[in-house]
C-alpha cells in the first residue's frame, strides 16, 4: 500500500491534490503537511496533518519515518512575483528545500514528484511550440530555481536512482485556494471579479500569450506521471504539459459570453510583464502524451463554463 507525503498541502494545487489521493487512497495514507498548521477544513477532517518546513531536513526525514512514506509530492513552492521581491527566500525553498526531499528519499527510498513550470524557460527559449528539450535561460529566480529543480532531480534519479519524477506545469486555474503570488494568477483572480463586482483590472497586457490548465487536469498529470510505466519514460522529469494557450483579451471574450456586462481594464506590472514575456506562449507537450498518455480534458470553453457555474455558487452561498 502507498503511503504519501504532500508539502505544501495548504496552497493552490496541494490542497486538491491531498483531497483527491485520499479519496483514492485513504485518508489515513496520505499525509498533508505544510509550513502553517492546518487546524480545519478538508484537509484536517479527511486525514494526517503536520507542520512541516521544508528547510529543516530533520523534520521531513521524522515524517517518513514516522509515516512509513514510500512517495512524496513536494509542492512547497514561492511563486515567480514573490520570488522576485523575495529571491533568497525562492532559493532557499526552491533549492534547499528540494535538495533536502530528495536526500531523504535517498535515505528512506522514496518516490518524489516535482512540479516544475513554463518558468523554466527563458527569452532565448522558441517561445512558440517550445520544444520539451530546448534552451533554459530563465530570468527570474523562480525560473532558476525549477532549472535548478529539474537537474537535481535528473541527477537523484541518475547518481542514486530515486525515482524523480515531474511536470511543467503551465498557469492552473482553480476554484478552491487561490494562488498566491504567480505570474499567471490573473487567469484565476479574474473569475472573483467577474462574479462578484464585474470589474477586473488586469496586470497583463493585451497580446501576454500564456499557457494554462484547469485543476482537474493538473491533479491528473500529477498523479499520472507518478503512475506510469518506467519501461515507457524517456525523460521521466520535466514534462511540458499544457491544456490552453489564451491571452487576456481572449479569457475577456469568453468570460463576457456569460457575464455581458463584465468589463475588464489593463494597468499593467512591470515585473509580472517582464516575466511573463520571458515564457512561452505554447509549449510542445508531445513527449508526455507520447511517453504516458498525458490527454487534457478541459479546454478554454469547458474550465471557463465550469468555474463561472462554481464560483457564482459560492458568491450565492456567500462564501466569497
Ligand atoms: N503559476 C506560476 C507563476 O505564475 C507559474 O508556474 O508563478
Amino acid at each position: 500500500m502507498k503511503n504519501i507525503l504532500i508539502t505544501g498541502s495548504g496552497g493552490q494545487i496541494g490542497s486538491e491534490l491531498t483531497l483527491e489521493l485520499r479519496s483514492r487512497l485513504g485518508g489515513s495514507h496520505v499525509v498533508a503537511s505544510d509550513k502553517r498548521e492546518i487546524t480545519e477544513g478538508a484537509l484536517f477532517e479527511t486525514g494526517p496533518v503536520e507542520v512541516a518546513d521544508v528547510t529543516n531536513a530533520k523534520e521531513i526525514a521524522g515524517l517518513v519515518k514516522k509515516y512509513n512514506i514510500d512517495t512524496i509530492y513536494h509542492l512547497a513552492a514561492v511563486l515567480s512575483a514573490v520570488g522576485e521581491a523575495k529571491p533568497q527566500l525562492a532559493w532557499d525553498i526552491g533549492v534547499n528545500g528540494l535538495y533536502n526531499i530528495l536526500e531523504v528519499a535517498r535515505e528512506q527510498k522514496c518516490a518524489v514528484f516535482f512540479p516544475s513550470s513554463i518558468g523554466a524557460f527563458g527569452p532565448s527559449t522558441p517561445l512558440d511550440n517550445t520544444p520539451q528539450d530546448t534552451i533554459q535561460r530563465p530570468v527570474s529566480m523562480y525560473g532558476v530555481t525549477k532549472v535548478s529543480g529539474e537537474m537535481l532531480c535528473d541527477y537523484y534519479a541518475q547518481r542514486f536512482d530515486v525515482d524523480a519524477r515531474g511536470v511543467r506545469f503551465p498557469g492552473i486555474i482553480s476554484n478552491g485556494t487561490l494562488p498566491g503570488g504567480g505570474t499567471t494568477d490573473y487567469a484565476v483572480e479574474i473569475f472573483y471579479a467577474a462574479v462578484k463586482t464585474k470589474h477586473f483590472v488586469c496586470p497583463l497586457e493585451a497580446g501576454t500569450f500564456l499557457d494554462m490548465m484547469y485543476m482537474p487536469d493538473a491533479i491528473k498529470a500529477a498523479i499520472n506521471v507518478m503512475e506510469a510505466d518506467p519501461k515507457k519514460l524517456k525523460h521521466r522529469n520535466a514534462f511540458n504539459v499544457t491544456s490552453m494557450s489564451f491571452d487576456p483579451e481572449i479569457l475577456y471574450a469568453e468570460i463576457r459570453k456569460h457575464i455581458p456586462d463584465f468589463k475588464m481594464e489593463y494597468q499593467p506590472d512591470p515585473v509580472k510583464m517582464r516575466i511573463a514575456n520571458s515564457w512561452p506562449n505554447k509549449m510542445d507537450d508531445s513527449c508526455a502524451r507520447e511517453e504516458w498518455g498525458w490527454n487534457p480534458e478541459f479546454d478554454l470553453d469547458k474550465m471557463t463554463r465550469d468555474m463561472i457555474q462554481v464560483i457564482r455558487k459560492k458568491f450565492e452561498m456567500g462564501l466569497i
